[in-house]
């Protein structure tokens, strides 16, 4: 019977995989020790488009990875990449990718010249078509000024538009990038999302990027996984995620955290209210509408003459789908900071 279940399971995937860059299900992976590292996890990608795997810190997105690039071997479950399956076709699979991992491969010692045309060597280029290309992603990275230079005198942004030059040295269909922006500051993280947005729109790449920031899978992704524990908990544009959130979310500040002992059930009896919770002088309330309930709240903390500092409507964010699906708010260590806020 368990034979069975799995070959339904590949057919399945290889369906989906057909006209996708990527498909994969029912990936599992178990690390010798025991580690549980991917249980079940599967998604499909879109050629030309961006995907992120979006989840804290040990949730198996470098593994997820691995497995997709044929460096390591899922214990169950079947991937395809470009059409080909990542068991048996990896030969054809490793023609067709650039891979950037999540430490940087760049040689500290060698200059991006170096380092380009190295990679070149090893993906069997003839060194004419190593010279135009080397050249072209200089330029494209804009490192065609430090490209004499040793790359261990590069900022991390620098380093890191090197490694992802490297990645694409032989024009890959697909480039997967494992955490391209961690521990690059702001304005380098912000530099690298236009620099992936642009790839993906020029290069006619798929790209599969994974991140620890919601900020930046909200901002790049055309989709993106969320994954917690080796298991996908939701899978959708950002967009959709947001909306599957439904009503807005309504922060008011108050000018006092002392507040009348009528004035939360009032509150509660308010059609335009689902949920609220005040914490000193913050009070937050999830909403249907936040221009129809944000006049009616005030006017009831008008009646009790209560001051108000500030109030805004927000959308709800990644962080509230996170909250949502996992139980526990997200942040970028991958710690859990506490419940419902
Ligand atoms: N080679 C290995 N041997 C044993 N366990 C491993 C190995 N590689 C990863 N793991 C474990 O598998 C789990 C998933 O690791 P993985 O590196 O895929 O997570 P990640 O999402 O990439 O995390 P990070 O954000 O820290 O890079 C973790 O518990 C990790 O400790
Ligand atoms: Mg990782």
């Amino acid at each position: 019977m368990s034979t069975e279940r799995v070959r339904l399971g590949t057919a399945t995937v290889r369906d989906r995989a057909r006209g996708a860059a990527i498909a994969a299900g029912g990936l599992m992976k178990v690390y010798k020790g025991g580690v549980k590292a991917l249980d079940g996890l599967g998604f499909t990608v879109a050629p030309g488009t961006i995907f992120a795997l979006l989840g804290p810190n040990g949730a198996g997105k470098s593994t997820t990875v691995k497995i997709l690039t044929t460096l390591s071997r899922p214990t169950e479950g079947d991937a395809f990449v470009a059409g080909f399956d990542v068991i048996r076709e990896a030969d054809e699979i490793r023609r067709v990718i650039g891979v950037v991992a999540q430490r940087s491969g760049v040689d500290g010692a060698s200059t991006a010249v170096e380092n380009l045309q190295l990679q070149g060597r090893i993906y069997g280029l003839g060194a004419k078509t190593t010279r135009l290309r080397t050249t072209e992603l200089l330029e494209r990275f804009r490192l065609t000024e430090a490209a004499g230079r040793a790359a261990r005198t590069y900022s991390g942004g620098m380093r890191r538009k090197l490694d992802i030059a490297m990645g694409l040295i032989h024009r890959p269909r697909i480039l997967f990038l494992d955490e391209p922006t961690t521990g690059l500051d702001p304005e380098a993280r912000a530099d690298m999302w236009q620099e992936i947005q642009a790839l993906s729109e020029q290069e006619e790449l798929t790209v599969l990027l994974t991140t620890h920031y919601l900020e930046e899978a909200d901002r790049l992704a055309d989709r993106l996984a969320l994954l917690d524990r080796g298991r996908l908990v939701v899978e959708g544009t950002p967009e959709e995620l947001k909306a599957g959130l439904l009503g807005d979310s309504v922060q008011i500040e108050l000018g006092t955290s002392e507040l009348p002992a009528l004035l939360s059930a009032e509150l509660e009896q308010l059609e335009a209210v689902r949920a609220f919770s005040v914490e000193e002088t913050q009070l937050r309330a999830q909403v249907d509408h936040g221009a129809t309930a944000l006049p009616v709240i005030l006017a009831v903390l008008d009646g009790y003459r209560v001051p108000v500092i500030s109030a805004t409507i927000s959308r709800p964010s990644l962080d509230d789908v996170y909250l949502q699906y996992v139980g526990h708010s997200y942040d970028h260590s991958g710690t859990t900071v506490g419940g419902p806020r």
